[in-house]
């Protein structure tokens, strides 16, 4: 197999329904294939209940699938004797409720605890417990001893990403990062992850349900609708798509919505823009122009 060209990651005419064969079952996932290559940036949009959640699961096989299959590396996770501790230490994954993977009560223990069930060396743990704790803006000294309640729920999500990042795992799975906290936290937390991203080579998988973080961090979108994806592509092409967009309930980038105005003005204003910078070059280029 050569890297780069086969996924990292696939999933398989997957489908996943809650509560099957009860009065309540719920149709999460309607038929969903993937493949995710290695280095991409991916993000999973869809607006609330659309399936986001429900995908992750699956990714790293925590769902025992309906009907489908999930490869990782060319491997059929599903298989007998497939080694899923191998999914455990590649792929990292920060859920939408932090406090659903915190299980210790100090904050050096939890970020420990990946690291040391994994049988890496103390010494070694505890280096990574310091640089993953720094990495998120928790100082080591400071915030090693501190009780994982007594913190505020962004905290919380810092020290559940750095029990993630203590596991350097080659791929890191985000779902909604930022939800929850408030734009100085949001602000904060993404000027992390996007260290994070140039620091590392790194396979992102982000979740979120408006384009604004998933724009910033990712390079590629599938959106989906009602467990479907219902499309797939570089973030600019679907950032075009901005009244289908608006249908499915999913919010665009404050750089879209400034471009569409300006488009008003200028008609030739591109609108599928990801980055503020990209945004001011060309608000100066149409003054310049006009
Ligand atoms: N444990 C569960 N039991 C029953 N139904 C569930 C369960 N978890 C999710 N669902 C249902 O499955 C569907 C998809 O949910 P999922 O959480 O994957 O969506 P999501 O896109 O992550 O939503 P959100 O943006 O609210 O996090 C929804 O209809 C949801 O109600
Ligand atoms: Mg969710």
């Amino acid at each position: 197999m050569e890297a780069g060209t086969s996924p990292v990651i696939e999933l398989k005419n997957f489908r996943y329904t809650y509560l099957e064969g009860t009065p309540r079952a719920v149709e999460a996932i309607r038929d969903v294939s993937l493949e995710i290559h290695r280095g991409e940036r991916v993000a999973i949009v869809g607006a609330t209940q659309s399936g986001k959640s429900t995908l992750v699961d699956a990714l790293v096989y925590l769902l025992r699938l309906g009907s489908g299959q999930v490869f990782y590396e060319g491997e059929d996770v599903t298989a007998p004797g497939y080694d899923r501790g191998k999914l455990r230490r590649e792929i990292g994954v920060v859920f939408q409720s932090p406090d659903a993977q915190i299980v210790e009560n100090i904050v050096g223990a939890d970020v420990a605890f990946g690291p040391t069930a994994a049988g890496i060396p103390a010494e070694e743990t505890r280096k990574r417990v310091e640089e993953s704790l720094n990495a998120v803006g928790l100082s080591y000294p400071e915030y090693r001893l501190r009780y994982v309640h007594a913190l505020s729920g962004g905290q919380r999500r810092r020290v559940a990403i750095a029990g993630v990042l203590a596991m350097r795992t080659p791929v890191l799975v985000l779902d909604e990062p930022t939800a929850g906290l408030d734009p100085r936290g949001r602000r904060e937390l993404l000027d992390l992850l996007l260290n994070l991203r140039k620091e590392r080579e790194l396979t992102l998988v982000v979740c979120s349900a408006g384009l604004e973080e998933a724009s910033l961090l990712c390079d590629r979108f599938v959106v989906l609708d009602a467990g479907k994806v219902v499309m797939d592509g570089p973030a600019r092409e679907i950032l075009r798509r901005s009244n289908r967009l608006a249908e499915l309930d999913i919010s665009l980038p404050e750089t879209v919505n400034v471009a569409s105005e300006l488009k008003k003005i200028f008609p030739d204003f591109p609108t599928s823009l990801l980055t503020e910078e990209e945004l001011e070059a060309e608000i100066l280029k149409h003054l310049g122009a006009g």
